[in-house]
């Protein structure tokens, strides 16, 4: 019974690498955006360009950076702590991407170059934090302001 269980996992873990490498190998043929995270997070809809400061949301982001953790890691100066500081993000990556990079940091890390980039320097992967979309946008905007 143990063992049918064992193998039963196994098969459940290599089946999930498959799936993996897969995803990896679509990635090699697209443009510099991570069209495999634009899928699956559907963020297809998600400008390139980031929005106009929204105070009222950038309000709400305030709160949320603190609520949903990401103030154990992130300073909003553009001083590193376990990871970058915030500020300035708008001036050196776009909005579609970093929508991706908070809502789903897994896939960005595997298939994102510049995503990469940044845990070979910062050696520590950036946890999913399981937030929503409007959560997201919301804490973008407190970034924008904070950017300004
Ligand atoms: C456990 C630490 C940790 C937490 C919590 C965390 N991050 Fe990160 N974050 C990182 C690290 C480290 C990186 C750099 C990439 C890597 O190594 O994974 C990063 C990268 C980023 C980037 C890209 C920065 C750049 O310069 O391009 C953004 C944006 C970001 N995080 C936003 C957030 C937001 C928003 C939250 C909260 C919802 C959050 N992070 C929570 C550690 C964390």
């Amino acid at each position: 019974m143990k063992r049918t269980l064992v193998i039963l996992l196994i098969a459940v873990l290599l089946a999930s690498c498959g799936g993996g490498k897969s995803e990896g190998q679509s990635t090699t043929t697209a443009t510099p955006t991570t069209e495999a995270q634009v899928q699956k997070v559907d963020l297809s809809q998600v400008p390139e360009e980031w929005p106009k400061l929204n105070e009222e949301l950038a309000t709400k982001g305030e709160q949320l950076f603190a609520q949903k953790g990401c103030n154990a890691c992130h300073m909003v100066s553009d001083q590193k702590l376990v990871g970058p500081g915030l500020k300035g993000l708008n001036e050196r990556t776009t909005y579609r991407w970093s929508m991706a990079m908070i809502l789903n940091p897994d896939s960005m890390l595997k298939n994102d170059e510049r995503a990469k980039q940044l845990l070979k320097e910062y050696g520590t992967p950036m946890p999913n934090q399981r937030i929503t979309f409007e959560e997201a946008e919301a804490i973008l905007h407190y970034i924008l302001k904070v950017s300004q």
